[in-house]
């Protein structure tokens, strides 16, 4: 890996659904652009900070929006904890950005590097569990498509 990105996509991250794994390397792509907006501490650097991190809360909500309607679809048992999980996660980074923007207490790597360990969790230990339900739905064949 190298010094310019905080996290890299690999293939153990993989929930099988290529929709999603497509939006999870998009957040991967995300994050290491805030990371390295980061690494300069100039007013640029800032500025460009400030963009990044509106693209990622963006992107972040429609890939959250994406899942729901996945999960909807399966009629997923756990939907409203795996809802949850991704209002709060939203709801932390809104307070975050609004520190950023205000002026108040941030430190943009602790902040980035909570984004990409949440992600990182997130994908590993619940998204794999619904990515398990849906593959179990295919094998029975109770999915036509998805
Ligand atoms: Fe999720």
């Amino acid at each position: 890996m190298n010094d310019n990105i905080i996290v890299e996509w690999d293939d153990r991250y993989s929930v099988g659904i290529p929709l999603v794994d497509e939006q999870h390397k998009e957040l991967i792509r995300l994050t290491n652009s805030l990371y390295e907006s980061c690494l300069a501490g100039d007013e640029a650097a800032r500025v460009s900070f400030k963009e990044a991190i509106q693209g990622t809360v963006e992107y972040v909500k429609f890939h959250f929006g994406a899942e729901e309607r996945i999960l909807t679809n399966v009629h997923y048992p756990d939907f409203a904890l795996h809802k949850k999980q991704h209002e709060e996660f939203v709801k932390q980074v809104l307070g975050e950005v609004k520190s950023f923007e205000e002026g108040k207490k941030f430190v943009p790597n602790v902040f980035v590097r909570f984004l990409r360990d949440w992600i990182l969790t997130h994908i590993a230990l619940s998204d794999k569990k619904y990515a398990e339900y849906i593959f179990e739905l295919k094998k029975k064949g109770a999915l036509v498509k998805g």
